[in-house]
């Protein structure tokens, strides 16, 4: 339960409506962000890391390396400079390592840490105590890993001192972190790791290791990398996170005005299904590419005003918006007509349940909508007009949840009070400053 009535909950009220415009740069890639610290860490050489994204999530992969004895250089907040230890320098470290809300950085770690000569323990917050790690656990013990969770959650406790061998690997769950995790751990396994995803996946571990001098082979949904490799120091240019550009793009296409820009996006195609959810369903949305952007594809984003209409949302495409059906929802609650998504039941096992939790907020706000043991279906109400009225949110702690709220006061016949907003800073610190900056009547309580 997240505590929506304790004083002290951090809260905002959003004010219905309102026209958005502006030009504006979101904060640095999530994902990226977490990799380009570990394979820094791991590397031989100085790694110079700019447009680090400085949240919460990224900053705790940050601690955590330090507590094994990496020597990180925070020249600004969003760039610094890792000192690499080198494939085998990690020392260990002398507690417990807490990735707090992060997902990413504890199923990544279980990859980097289980084929060292140390024991370690991750543990979070109440959040990722409540969320799956057997999917990662499961393929590295087959690696030999020794890894022990408690009923299938953190924490989860790493015994050093086992060797590694490779594996083929047919991932069940669409998930890049178990991708990634078992990347890394394939990194000082003996032999050659094969991993073959069900569909698509974000694909920035392969694209960074490439980047780090690693040999990967890429055929199909397979990747294969022969352990043992050095990783060599270099330079990560981190995009703007397309996940937190989302909101913007939703936002934009609702709202009256003359719209928006979002420049250095990054838009790796695992990564940009909301774009094509979003372009089938009539906005107006522009890509303009920078020239010569690799190994992240990065563009400016102009997004106008356009009247929706609802979609069947091919599956295919879920994995590749796995962290934008918060607002997504909100785009389908403001669309003519239908919308339906299935296939999406690994939703339920986000920072909250984001398809209950999403589900409730709408009935909340009065959408006409039926939650689905693995979707949503929504009816909008397109217009110039509200599409529904206001009311109390509860983020249950959830950032894109709280975001996508937000987003959804420029639609609403009344104020949206949206409860349980600190984990923002967890994806996107400054976020409700960078949305008053727009046009977005948000006032934090
Ligand atoms: C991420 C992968 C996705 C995504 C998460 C970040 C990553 O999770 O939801 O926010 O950086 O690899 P899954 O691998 O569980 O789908």
């Amino acid at each position: 339960m997240s505590g929506t009535a304790g004083p002290g909950v951090a809260r905002w009220r959003v004010a219905p409506g309102g026209a958005l415009e502006g030009s504006i740069v979101v904060p640095g890639d999530k994902s990226i962000s977490h990799r380009s610290l570990m394979l820094g860490a791991i590397a031989a050489g100085r790694t110079e890391v700019t447009g680090f994204l400085a949240s919460e999530d990224c900053l705790a992969t940050l601690k955590a390396l330090r507590a094994m004895g990496v020597s990180i250089e925070q020249r600004d907040p969003h760039h610094l400079f890792v000192e690499g230890v080198g494939r085998n320098g990690l020392q260990a470290p002398a507690g417990p390592l807490d990735m707090g809300n992060a997902g990413t950085a504890m199923r990544l770690f279980m990859g980097l840490l289980c084929g060292r000569p140390f024991d370690s323990t991750l543990v979070g917050d109440a959040s990722l105590m409540r969320r799956p790690m057997e999917r990662a656990a499961k393929p590295l013990r087959e690696m030999g890993a020794a890894i022990e969770t408690l009923e299938g959650r953190p924490p989860v406790q790493i015994r050093g001192g086992r060797p590694l061998h490779a594996i083929d690997f047919q991932m069940p769950v669409a998930s890049a972190q178990v991708k990634s995790a078992v990347l890394l751990a394939a990194l000082s396994a003996e032999g050659r790791t094969c991993v073959t995803e069900p569909a698509p996946t974000r694909d920035h571990t392969e694209r960074m290791l490439a980047g780090f001098g690693v040999e990967l082979l890429r055929s199909g949904r397979s990747v294969a990398l022969e352990g043992g490799q050095l990783l060599q120091a270099t330079r990560v240019q981190v995009p703007g996170d397309f996940s937190s550009a989302a909101f913007f793009m939703v936002a934009a296409s609702l709202a009256a005005g003359p719209g928006l820009t979002l420049r250095n996006v990054g838009v790796n195609p695992t990564r940009t299904g909301l774009l094509d959810m979003l372009i089938s369903m009539g906005a107006d949305i522009r890509l303009h590419r920078h020239e010569g952007a690799s190994p992240e594809p990065v563009a400016d984003i102009e997004i106008r005003p356009a009247a929706l209409r609802g979609i069947r949302v091919p599956e295919a495409l879920v994995p590749l918006a796995i962290d934008e059906f918060p607002v997504f929802f909100i785009a389908a609650a403001c669309a003519e007509g239908e919308t339906l998504v299935r296939g999406a039941e690994e939703l339920r096992v986000k920072e909250s349940d984001r398809l209950a939790v999403m589900a409730a907020g709408l009935a909340v706000l009065g959408v006409e909508h039926e939650l689905l043991p693995d979707g949503m279906w929504i009816r909008g109400r397109p217009g110039l007009g509200p599409a529904y009225g206001g009311g109390r949110i509860d983020s249950h702690g959830d950032h894109r949840i709280a975001m996508a709220f937000a987003v959804a006061a420029l639609r609403a016949g009344a104020p949206i009070e949206i409860y349980d907003t600190a984990n923002v800073a967890t994806s996107f610190p400054g976020f409700a400053a960078l949305a008053r900056g727009i046009g977005l009547g948000l006032v934090e309580l």
